[in-house]
């Protein structure tokens, strides 16, 4: 899809929404972007429409679906148990609501997590060595979603891992894309900024490359 798209963002005013709405809004699509709390987006871009709507909803979901091309969630969130929570139940809840469209459902793009990529030595990032309990169950969250959404054929879905590391920081532009493998620099880093993860997202909502799957991304 090269033309403007009708987006509408799950998790807005977050550190990875709020990236994905501005790549958005810059590269002249029309975006709504969904809020718990709309005093959090008072100071909003004035482009953005801004409507109040959780997640975990599915008739909500079905409102803010209706007429978009492409629903972003990014949501989830801090160290709380709150997390954790919200991770899973969410992508079901953007399925029911989304399956309620039938065939004008749009597309979902769910920011992931990158615990469940594998690594070189035949395991999978959530199994080094020293991981805290709380980001372990954060992982596992995005992990049990991720097996959800491979479940789903009636919704055409996208489940977009960061990095190992991300980070609020420049828009470069230059990135790598790929599959279920882990991503590393010539150093051995998993990173990627928060601004050029938002790019890529992005540029799926525009090319839609990785339609019923999972991609990655990092330097
Ligand atoms: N390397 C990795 O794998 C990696 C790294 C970072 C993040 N992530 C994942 O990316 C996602 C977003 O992270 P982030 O850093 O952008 O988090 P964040 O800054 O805390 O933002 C989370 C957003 O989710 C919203 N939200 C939470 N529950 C909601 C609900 N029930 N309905 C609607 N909105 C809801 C929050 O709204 P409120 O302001 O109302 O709470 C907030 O806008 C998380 O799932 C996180 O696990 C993965």
């Amino acid at each position: 899809m090269t033309t403007k798209a009708r987006i509408a963002v799950f998790g807005a005013n977050g550190t990875i929404g709020s990236r994905v709405v501005r790549e958005a809004l810059d590269r002249g699509h029309e975006v709504t972007a969904v809020v718990r709390d709309p005093k959090k987006l008072e100071d909003a871009d004035p482009r953005v429409t801004v409507v109040t709507g959780d997640v975990l909803a599915p008739a909500t979901v079905t409102e803010v679906a209706r007429g978009v091309d492409v629903l972003v969630s990014a949501v989830g969130g801090g160290d709380g148990p709150g997390h954790v929570a919200t991770v899973e139940p969410s992508v079901r809840s953007l399925v029911t609501g989304l399956r309620a469209l039938g065939d004008a459902a749009p597309r979902l793009i769910a920011v992931g997590g990158a615990g469940s990529l594998r690594t070189p030595d035949g395991k999978q990032v959530w199994d080094a060595e020293g991981l805290p309990e709380g980001l372990l169950q954060i992982m596992h969250a995005h992990g049990d979603a991720l097996d959800f959404l491979r479940t789903v054929t009636d919704v055409r879905w996208t489940s977009f891992s960061p990095a190992a590391s991300i980070a609020p920081g420049a828009r470069t532009g230059v990135y790598r894309t790929g599959g279920d493998e882990l991503l590393t620099d010539g150093a051995g880093e998993s990173r990627i900024s928060t601004e050029d993860y938002a790019a890529a997202l992005v540029d799926e909502i525009e090319e839609a490359r990785h339609v019923g799957g999972r991609f990655t991304v990092a330097y």
